[in-house]
């Protein structure tokens, strides 16, 4: 059990495609258990195990099922499964429907900015126990899932922006980490 030390923009651990799990063994446990540590010292809603500086296809999130991507609670709709692990995850179906998430990210410190992905995926993955699972997100959970998993591939959100945009806020956000 340890709070891991996250790495921030322009790091390059942050822009390299991670490598798949073969096996969900002890050291993937602690590690997801560290990544979840982690998270809920900063504050976060998902981190993905790049961010750690451990270049893995796993990762963690903490969002109720029933927000929406302004974290509005939707009434009359559970807040089901708030907790996830996931390990070698991958969308196999998304929404045409998409929606707009004012995102930010612990290594981009201090920015947001919107981005458009789709409303509803449906991810593959394995659990903690190494079983596989299918689970179909929306709103804010959907959002979150889509932004982790884009770091497992190197991607961070700024990305989506304009050029000139990405390189004001990567800017900005190594300023702050000086
Ligand atoms: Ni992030």
């Amino acid at each position: 059990m340890a709070i891991l030390p996250i790495l921030v923009t322009p790091n390059p651990i942050l822009r390299r495609k991670a490598g798949l799990v073969s096996v969900v063994d002890s050291y993937i446990r602690e590690l997801l258990k560290n990544l979840e540590d982690t998270m809920i010292a900063e504050d976060g809603i998902g981190l993905a195990a790049p961010q750690v500086g451990v270049s893995k296809r796993v990762l963690v999130m903490d969002v109720p099922a029933n927000m929406t991507v302004d974290g509005e609670e939707i009434e009359g709709l559970d807040s089901g499964q708030n907790f996830y692990r996931m390990v070698n995850p991958e969308i196999t179906w998304a929404s045409e429907k998409i929606s707009t998430c004012q995102e930010g990210c612990l290594s981009v410190p201090g920015q947001y900015a919107s981005v458009v992905r789709p409303e509803k995926v449906r991810v593959r993955y394995l659990n903690e126990k190494g079983s596989v699972c299918e689970t179909e997100f929306a709103y804010l959970q959907a959002a979150c899932v889509q932004h982790e998993m884009d770091h497992l591939d190197g991607k961070l959100f700024v990305d989506y922006l304009s050029s000139m945009k990405r390189e004001m806020l990567l800017r900005k956000a190594q300023r702050i980490e000086r």
